[in-house]
Formats: structure tokens, C-alpha cells, sequence
């Protein structure tokens, strides 16, 4: 069985962790980018599909091929951000399914159906988007997610002849809490949000 995790992580995963508009001049490394993928990977998605698809926008090239299709408020920070995560969507993820669920014909159950594989591309994507942020965190990372930019133009400049389309992005570097952070917005309860049925 496992443990609980200290009050430390707890606080660095999840009550501390804030989304942040300024970043520290400090890079993040292609090793940081890997140990990155190698946790949010093992995040569960249905038939473990696994249709998250990621570009770090790092160099100065990529990040300006990115900026016109920033949105004003979302434009300077993405381009000062160590690296931008576009955490995109493979529409044809289950082409993979023969390795990452190969105990079953799982190809079978979507190739051809189109509302099963639209729902199920963005549930898990999505899903997966999440996972990359805590574990960007676990690893003393801070992240600024985005979705306010030109979708079509980022497919287009990016994912060009491919089923790939972009989800959202995510800001990832230090975080600089001295700038542009706000106060922390409220959360609902748990009697807002929750049932105990
Ligand atoms: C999917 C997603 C899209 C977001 N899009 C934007 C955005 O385009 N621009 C922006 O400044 N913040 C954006 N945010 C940031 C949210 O407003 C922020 O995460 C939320 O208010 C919680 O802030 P906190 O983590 O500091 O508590 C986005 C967050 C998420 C998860």
C-alpha cells in the first residue's frame, strides 16, 4: 500500500501551487522536459490510449513562430516563459493501440466511429494535460497553462498534415512571485461541488 505523501508535497502539488504570469530567468533542460514526459506518461487514460501529443517551444525561433498566435494577454509571458507546452491532440491515437493495448483488438473500437474517437481524444488529452501539470510540480517546476490563443493557426503552423490539433499550452519554468501573480482566486467547497451519495 502506499503512503501518504508529506504535507510538503501535498502543498507543493496542489496548495501552494500557483499559475504564474512571470518566470525567473532560469532554464529548463531537455533532461527536466524528459523526467517531465516519463512521469505524466504513466497517468491513466481509458484502454491506456494515451492521445496526448506534446511540442516544448523552447528556441527563440519556435517561440517566434508561436507569439502571433498568442492572444495579447497571453503574448509576452509565453515568449519570456522558459518553454511553452503545446499539449496537442493525435486524433488518430488509435493507430497505437496495437501496442499500448495489446491484449485486446481495442483499433477495432474506434476506427470509423468518429463521436467515439472526438470524445475520447479530448477526455484523455486532456486528462494527460493535467497529469503533465503535477508532475511538471513534483518536480519543483511551476506552470502557467493557456488556452487563449488562435487554435486553428497553431494547427496550421505546427500540425500541419496531420491529425494533431492543438488543446491548450502551458507556460513551464521558475515562477516569479513577485510579478503579476494575483491573490489566489476561491475554490467551491466540498459541499459546493460534491456529493457523498
Ligand atoms: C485550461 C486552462 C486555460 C487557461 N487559460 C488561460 C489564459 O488563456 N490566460 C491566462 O492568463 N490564464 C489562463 N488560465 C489560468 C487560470 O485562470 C488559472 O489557472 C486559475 O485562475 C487558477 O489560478 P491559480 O492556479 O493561481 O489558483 C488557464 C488555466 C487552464 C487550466
Amino acid at each position: 500500500m502506499s503512503e501518504m505523501l508529506s504535507e510538503t508535497a501535498l502543498d507543493q502539488l496542489f496548495r501552494t501551487a500557483r499559475t504564474f504570469n512571470a518566470w525567473l530567468p532560469k532554464d529548463v533542460s531537455d533532461e527536466q522536459l524528459h523526467q517531465l514526459y516519463d512521469l505524466a506518461k504513466f497517468g491513466p487514460t481509458s484502454a491506456n490510449c494515451s492521445p496526448m501529443r506534446v511540442v516544448f517551444v523552447r528556441s527563440k525561433e519556435a517561440k517566434e513562430k508561436l507569439s502571433p498566435f498568442m492572444s495579447d494577454g497571453n503574448r509576452a509571458k509565453t515568449l519570456v516563459a522558459p518553454v511553452t507546452a503545446i499539449i496537442a491532440i493525435d486524433y488518430e491515437f488509435y493507430e497505437q493501440l496495437p501496442k499500448l493495448f495489446p491484449h485486446a483488438d481495442a483499433r477495432s473500437w474506434f476506427a470509423g466511429n468518429q463521436p467515439l474517437i472526438d470524445a475520447t481524444a479530448f477526455r484523455n488529452a486532456s486528462l494527460q494535460g493535467a497529469y503533465v501539470i503535477a508532475a511538471a510540480r513534483s518536480l519543483g517546476l511551476d506552470c502557467g497553462p493557456m488556452s487563449g490563443f488562435d487554435q486553428d493557426g497553431v494547427n496550421e503552423a505546427f500540425f500541419a498534415g496531420t491529425k494533431i490539433k492543438s488543446n491548450f499550452m502551458i507556460n513551464i519554468g521558475y515562477g516569479d512571485a513577485s510579478r503579476d501573480l494575483f491573490p489566489r482566486s476561491p475554490r467551491l467547497s466540498f459541499d459546493e461541488a460534491c456529493k457523498i451519495v
